[in-house]
This record gives structure tokens, C-alpha cells and sequence, in this order.
């Protein structure tokens, strides 16, 4: 049997602390060996949960670049526009690469990611993990199956939930596009990832584009209302209210994501999410903050043999990403709405229903893309194991069976 594949976590944040859980759930297959991240907290908390040795564990990624390779692979979960530097830096030390979506905020920064890998023949994968997700694998299988004959239209809309969009994208980390990037990258990189993915080989040949930031502006602040939401008089008819999204969750007992984010270097009780939101980003008026990513954008594309799709992203929705899709084919239609998908035949004038295995173990079960998540960590790691099992044996001193930086093509 091989030893697991060992990884480095640059970046203990939220992803980098869910893809580790695979190392919990399958030690035989995955090892968590190293830690980079600034905040000691989170590097406290991983390095204790995977027992990593104390001189392993960093507060920065520069660290891991400038030592001697100690893994076969890092997760780099690093913030949006600090993903190119370690990645082009730690594929050049010869390590496989997991790489947080967006894969840049750049073209020419995605472009040297990906030439360095290839250059390095390290294994490069990007997040878009919901290319992992049972039910979308399953629309993929029907379609090449020829289910609804040459695939003509696909519609495909994302919910992005208005507390999520509160949360994240006019309070939180992907809120201003200078900080990270525009909310179509930043959200909406997995719809059109699929959209590419559904359309096959197929390019895209035009696109038009529009989205604008509504709502969440200062002109719509109600009268009377604070900086804060634990200061505001007019706090209980707000949606938005951070009370309400965090403080009435964490009396509840609920301490996972959103709340789980606004205490960033702490458990989070009543207490710390109180204390959070005195002071702190997500404690702040919706309609007062440095906020700029649209709340709403529509896609319009033509791909080679005039196939065409369009996209829409809003804010302003009670369900929190599950995406709804249809497509249109010359032979039938199947329709996906986040709970099951339906194939209608043109000419049987039948409708099947198609049903996923959804079961995965451990923390990955809790809900979100977490399923996909779980199937994203998998491929990775198998393939990482596999490309070392098919290698013959070098000096490599981190694995006898030979250095990935020169004998595999980048994926
Ligand atoms: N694939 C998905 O579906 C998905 C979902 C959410 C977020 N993301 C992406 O994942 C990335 C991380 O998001 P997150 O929600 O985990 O954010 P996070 O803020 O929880 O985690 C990022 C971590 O990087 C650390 N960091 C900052 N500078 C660093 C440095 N120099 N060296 C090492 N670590 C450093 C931060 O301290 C933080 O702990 C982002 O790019 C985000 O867009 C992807």
C-alpha cells in the first residue's frame, strides 16, 4: 500500500481547514504535514487537530518556498489576490498544487500559474468544485450520452441568498473588487466553468455582459438607522440586520459558517460574536459599507455551432446557491433544481427522473458544497498518489518513488 500523500496548508482559513478534514477521515490516503497562515489562532487549530510538528507550522508562505520541499502537495486557500505568488513559487519547488478558485484575478497571472505547472510537470487543480458535485457529474453523463440529442440552449441561474450576499459581498471579504475581485469572478467563476463544461468541446466565440450593484447603497440607509446594527434603532425590520444573521444563530447554538467567519481568531459564543460585531466588518450597517461587486449580473454567450447560454447571478434570493439549470436539446430537455434532475424525451414524451448518491463521510456531510468539496479532495489526492505510484523510483527525498518536478505534464 502507498503512504499518504502529504500536504502543506497554505492558508488555514475556512477552505484550507475543510479540505484537511479529508486527512481525518482517511489518514491511510492523506497527511496534513505543514502550516502556513499569519493568524495564530488558525494555525494553532489545524496544527493541533493533525498533530503537525511545531517546525512545520509558519506564519507566512514564503517560508515553505524558501525551505527544503517537505510534502508532495499544498492546498493553497490563501485570500483571491494572493493565490499567483505562491503558486507559481511552490510549483517551481516541485510540489503538487492545489489552488483555491478563482485560479487569479488576472489572465496574465492564471497564464503563468498555468505555464510554470506545465513547465514543473507538477499537478495543478483548480477549485471549481462543483465540477465535483454528483448531480452535476450526472447532467455531464447525460448529455454526452446523447439523453437530449446536440445540446442547443443552456439556462443556468445562481442564487446567491440575500444574508449570504449581506455577508460576504457587501460586508465581508468579496465585497470591493480592488480587495479581491468582481463578484462574477469571485462567485460566479464555478456557473461559467460549468456552463464551459456542459458546452463540451465547444468554444465560446461571443459574450455580452451586464450587472449593476442595487440595495446595498447609502441612499437606501432607512431613517434613523445606526452605523451599527447593535447601536440601531430601527435594527428589527431589517433583513439585513447582523443581529439577526449572527447573534439570534449563536443563541440558537449554531457556530458554523456565517458565524463561524466573524470570529476570525476565537471561538465563536455569544460573547465573541458580540464583541465582533461592536468592532468589527461584520457588525456594520449594510448600507454603509465600502462595498462596490454587483448584486446582480446577467450572461449572455454564443458558442461554435450556435449553441448559446445565459446566465444570471442575484443577490436577492431566500435559497443560498442551489443552482437551477435547464438545457435544451434537439431530442429533449433536462431540467436540474437543485434537489433532482428530470430528462423529458421529445419523442416518448416521458419524463425520468434521476436520482445521485449524495452520502459522503464526516464533516463534508454538514451541508453547503461540501459533498463536492469531499470529491474535489479526493480526485486531488488520488491523483497525486497515483502520479507517484507510476513513477520509478529517484533520490527524491521526500518520496522514494521520484520527483514530480520533472516527469508529469501540469493537469
Ligand atoms: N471553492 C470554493 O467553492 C470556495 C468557497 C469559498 C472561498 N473560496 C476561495 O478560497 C480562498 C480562501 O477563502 P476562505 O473563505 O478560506 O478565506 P479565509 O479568510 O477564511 O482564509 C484565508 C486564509 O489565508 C491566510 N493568509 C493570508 N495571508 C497569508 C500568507 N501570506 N500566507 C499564508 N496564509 C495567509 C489568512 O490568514 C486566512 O486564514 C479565497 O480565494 C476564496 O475566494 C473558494
Amino acid at each position: 500500500m502507498l503512504s499518504p500523500v502529504k500536504v502543506i496548508v497554505v492558508g488555514a482559513g475556512s477552505r484550507g481547514e475543510t479540505y484537511s478534514d479529508f486527512a481525518s477521515i482517511h489518514p491511510d490516503r492523506l497527511q496534513v504535514v505543514g502550516i502556513a497562515d499569519p493568524r495564530l489562532f488558525a494555525r494553532k487549530k489545524l496544527q493541533e487537530c493533525h498533530n503537525v510538528p511545531e517546525e512545520n507550522v509558519f506564519d507566512d508562505w514564503h517560508c515553505i518556498a524558501e525551505r527544503e520541499k517537505f510534502a508532495d502537495a499544498v492546498f493553497i486557500c490563501t485570500p483571491d489576490r494572493l493565490h499567483k505568488e505562491p503558486a507559481v513559487a511552490l510549483a517551481r519547488k516541485g510540489y503538487h498544487i492545489l489552488l483555491e478558485k478563482p485560479m487569479a484575478v488576472t489572465l496574465e497571472d492564471c497564464t503563468e500559474i498555468a505555464e510554470t505547472c506545465i513547465q514543473t510537470g507538477v499537478i495543478l487543480a483548480v477549485c471549481h468544485v462543483l465540477q465535483y458535485d454528483p448531480f452535476i457529474r450526472k447532467i455531464k453523463v447525460l448529455i454526452d450520452s446523447g439523453a437530449i440529442g446536440d445540446v442547443i440552449h443552456i439556462q443556468h441561474f445562481e442564487p446567491v441568498g440575500f444574508y449570504h450576499f449581506a455577508h460576504s459581498f457587501v460586508r465581508g471579504n468579496w465585497r470591493n473588487e480592488a480587495e479581491s475581485s468582481f463578484a462574477l469572478l469571485a462567485k460566479s467563476c464555478h456557473d461559467l466553468d460549468l456552463i464551459n463544461h456542459w458546452a463540451g468541446k465547444r468554444r465560446c466565440i461571443k459574450v455580452s455582459s451586464f450587472g449593476s450593484l442595487n440595495h446595498f447603497q447609502k441612499e437606501n440607509k432607512p431613517p434613523g438607522a445606526a452605523s451599527r446594527c447593535l447601536d440601531c434603532s430601527v435594527e428589527t425590520d431589517c433583513a439585513y440586520s447582523a443581529k439577526k444573521i449572527y447573534l439570534d444563530r449563536v443563541k440558537k447554538g449554531w457556530v458554523r459558517w456565517p458565524v463561524s467567519v466573524v470570529c476570525r481568531n476565537s471561538i465563536p459564543d455569544i460573547e465573541s460574536v458580540t464583541e465582533a460585531l461592536k468592532t468589527g466588518p461584520y457588525g456594520r450597517c449594510v448600507y454603509e459599507c465600502d462595498n462596490d461587486v454587483c448584486s446582480n449580473q446577467v450572461v449572455n454567450m454564443e458558442f461554435e455551432g450556435g449553441l448559446t447560454a445565459s446566465f444570471s447571478m442575484v443577490a436577492f434570493t431566500e435559497e443560498i446557491c442551489l443552482r437551477k439549470t435547464s438545457i435544451q436539446g434537439s431530442k429533449g430537455e433536462v431540467t436540474y433544481d437543485g434537489h433532482e434532475i428530470k430528462v423529458f424525451d421529445f419523442l416518448t414524451q416521458i419524463s425520468t427522473k434521476h436520482t445521485v448518491d449524495l452520502s459522503v463521510p464526516g464533516s463534508f456531510s454538514k451541508g453547503g458544497h461540501g459533498i463536492a468539496d469531499y470529491h474535489l479532495v479526493d480526485a486531488f489526492v488520488s491523483a497525486v498518489a497515483v502520479s507517484y505510484s507510476e513513477w520509478k523510483p529517484t533520490d527524491d527525498p521526500v518520496r522514494s518513488k521520484g520527483n514530480p518536478g520533472e516527469s508529469q505534464a501540469g493537469v
